[in-house]
């Protein structure tokens, strides 16, 4: 789509064909509805509007309802901001009193909205003119005030803007670009905005190294999964590293953690802690905040023997301990009427696939296995997940 047509699609008429494209999509294939359409509109068009309809499909993963009246190209959604994750990090930029953010690769205003949405100024700065023209008309379907320019972020005088933020393209045509040195803005550009107040939004498995001195790192996951590390720089940075677990927004942060967590034995409870804890390196915090301990120095599970609520680890009941040899762990599982295993494990070489084979269990209690090494020795533990409550 080219921004002439996307221009189009915007006009009354081309609000029209996008309105029947919404009404007609699965009573008719693409194919008969794009043909019965091209019969009255220019090919192009039809195209465009079929597309934004897919595309606000898959947008709904992302922006909820919003996605009903956004625009998009493929691409770009791929890389835009999940709007909860978007909205967390705005809250945080209006808790520190900033009023205005300036917006560098804003592409179709992920982020962009999630700022306009609670209450910043918000100018953006997009290269890709068709990009640009999207953040401009998405601002404006949700009914929020801001600017988008089209132009090269690196070109932009930033000086006037309380605080900029960046979320650097790191993907081509060919596909996911993993050494920062490739990614657009550079990263020369983005670690000198670092010293200003700024955020930038980088991969989770950024190496800590990269992160420049009075840089605060924060992983984020949402849902589960582990989405990005914000780096937060200058007067913005409150510590070195943070993990914020979405959407209970339940943070730890390196000023809580231990110069290192004690070992112990298996408890009543064993905590599987989140990705974003482990990835900020604070696993040592997570185990005091829950007064617990690791099961081996070099694993990620914490043993404790009272229960805590918390939404930064998934917690598991211990049931009971088995044999880890392949044999007597069969024996003992069958003799349980085990049928349907679920594999968790870390630091120990077990491929969870290749065990439920070997294992040929018939039975019809479903369980939990966590399989890891407790203090340098092998164990097999059958847990229960604990429901997180509230
Ligand atoms: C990862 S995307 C941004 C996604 C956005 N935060 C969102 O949530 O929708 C990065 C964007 O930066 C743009 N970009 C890359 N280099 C740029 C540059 N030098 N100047 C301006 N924009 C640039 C890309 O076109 C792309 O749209």
């Amino acid at each position: 789509m080219d921004v002439e047509t996307f221009v189009r699609l915007l006009e009354p008429a081309g609000q029209a064909l996008l309105a029947e494209v919404r009404a007609c999509a699965g009573d008719e294939s693409d194919l008969a509805l794009g043909a019965r359409l091209r019969q009255d509109h220019d090919a192009a068009l039809v195209a465009a509007a079929v597309t934004q309809n897919h595309l606000r499909g898959h947008a709904r993963a992302k922006f909820g309802e919003a996605a009903a009246t956004m625009y998009a190209t493929l691409d770009a959604l791929q890389q835009s901001t999940r709007a909860p994750v978007a909205a967390h990090r705005a809250e945080r930029l209006v808790e520190t009193g900033v009023g205005s953010v300036l917006d560098l690769g804003c592409g179709i205003g992920g982020d962009l909205l999630a700022c306009a949405r609670a209450g910043l100024r918000v100018t953006g700065v997009e290269v890709d003119p068709v990009r640009a023209a999207i953040a401009r008309a998405n601002l404006a379907a949700a009914g929020l005030d801001g600017e988008v320019l089209t132009a090269d972020a690196m070109t932009v005088d930033t000086a006037g803007h309380e605080v900029v933020f960046c979320d650097p393209a790191r993907r081509n045509g060919k596909g996911r670009i993993f050494l920062p040195q490739g990614w657009s803005p550079s990263w020369k550009f983005v670690t000198d905005l670092l010293r200003r107040a700024s955020v930038v939004k980088t991969a989770p498995g950024i190496p800590h190294s990269l992160v420049p001195d009075g840089v605060e790192a924060e992983f984020v996951s949402h849902g589960g999964d582990l989405v990005e590390a914000a780096l937060w720089g200058g007067p913005l940075a409150s510590t070195r590293r943070r993990a914020s677990v979405l959407p209970s927004g339940e943070q730890l942060s390196d000023a809580d953690e231990p110069v290192s967590a004690p070992t112990g034995p298996v408890g009543a409870y064993l905590y599987e802690p989140d990705d974003a804890v482990i990835r900020a390196g604070l696993v040592a915090g997570f185990s005091r905040c829950v007064a617990g301990h690791l099961l081996d120095p070099h694993i990620a599970y914490v043993g404790a023997d009272e229960l805590t609520s918390t939404s930064l680890a998934r917690a598991y009941l211990v049931r009971e301990q088995l044999p880890f040899r392949h044999k007597q762990l069969r024996a003992a599982l069958r003799e349980r009427d085990v049928g349907t295993l679920t594999i968790k494990k870390r630091g120990v070489d077990v491929v969870p696939e290749l065990l439920r084979q070997r294992l040929r269990l018939t039975g019809s209690v479903p369980a939990t296995l966590v399989m890891t090494r407790v203090d340098g020795t092998g164990c097999v533990l059958l847990v229960e997940p604990v429901q997180p409550t509230g």
